[in-house]
């Protein structure tokens, strides 16, 4: 893990305000989970993420052809969208991250999942890190499918007799990449109720549980709404390689600037509320603990 330092910084204040008062082009990712503007707190109303002015002041900041990553409420991501691409980005995907814990809500569907909108900078677009971010294949036998030859050749012989494979497929199978499956835009709170919603193996998609009660009281220092560190981590090592710079400019309890670290790129983060920061440089301060997560 990187350790607080010049170069991964906290910064106080409204980003509004910051932003403008940073270096154009400086980061090669950003990575946000802003206001939903379902006010369930002081600070949950729409007026920034909804805003295209707010996304154009966020983008002066960004490389040309690189990343932002943005969570939403499933019923404004429409709003979230659409603000970005008004700003310049285009839209390059919406991923959903499922959850099994959603609370009932009279008259109205519970929530299972949160939306991810995943948008570009105008230029030259660089690849996703898709090889850092495969899904791990399912152990059977005793050995991952990549490294189970037995199990491979099984597979093999089954797909010679008609085993309902297409030639692509069966080379894939039996020549597995040794990171794991391709990542898919589908990623999963990994829940028994999540679960039991899938026909097929869980394996197939990434999955970060959500953070329950007390663990969330413990890694937040009080924030209501931190997301978990592997789910960053999986965003932060989608969109950029080590080494490289990666903003949040809403940063709640510091979770980006955790997985940022962890995973050695640095990190410069934005949080309006005094209260929060000082749990953000705590946070962080004491990151090796949480390297483990
Ligand atoms: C959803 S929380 C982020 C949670 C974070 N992902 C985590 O894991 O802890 C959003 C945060 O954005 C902050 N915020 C809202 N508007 C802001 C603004 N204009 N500038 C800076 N911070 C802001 C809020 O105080 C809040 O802590």
């Amino acid at each position: 893990m990187t350790p607080l330092s010049a170069d991964n910084i906290v910064l106080c204040g409204d980003a509004r305000m910051v932003l403008p008062t940073l270096y154009p082009s400086i980061f090669d990712a950003v990575i946000v989970d802003g206001p939903y503007g379902l006010g369930l707190t002081p600070w949950d109303v729409g007026n920034d993420v909804w805003d295209p002015v707010f996304w154009s002041v966020v983008a002066r900041t960004l490389k040309a052809g690189r990343y932002l990553a943005a969570f939403s409420a499933p019923k404004y991501s429409h709003r979230l969208a659409t603000a970005i691409e008004a700003a310049g980005l285009s839209i390059e995907d919406n991923i959903p991250w499922l959850f099994g814990n959603g609370v009932p809500k009279g008259g109205r569907l519970k929530d299972g999942h949160d939306s991810i909108v995943l948008a570009a900078m105008p230029g030259q677009k660089r690849p996703l890190n898709i090889d850092d971010c495969r899904i791990p294949y399912e152990t059977i036998e005793g050995a991952s499918l990549a490294v189970n030859t037995h199990l491979r050749k099984s597979i093999k012989r089954g797909a010679r007799h008609g085993g309902g494979l297409f030639p692509a497929a069966k080379e894939k199978i039996v020549s597995p990449h040794p990171n794991g499956r391709y990542p898919s835009n589908v990623l999963h709170d990994g829940g028994a109720e999540t679960l039991s919603s899938f026909s097929g193996p869980e394996h197939r998609f990434f999955y970060a549980a959500r953070l329950r009660g007390t663990e969330r009281a413990e890694v937040s220092g009080g924030h209501l709404t931190p997301k978990p560190v592997s789910l960053m981590r999986w965003l932060v090592r989608l969109l950029t390689d080590p080494g490289e710079r990666i903003l949040d400019c809403f940063a709640g309890s510091g979770t980006t600037g955790v997985a940022a670290m962890i995973e050695r790129r640095t990190v410069t983060l934005i949080e309006r509320e005094d209260e929060f920061v000082a749990s953000i440089r705590a946070r962080l301060e004491r990151g090796a603990l949480e390297s483990s997560m």
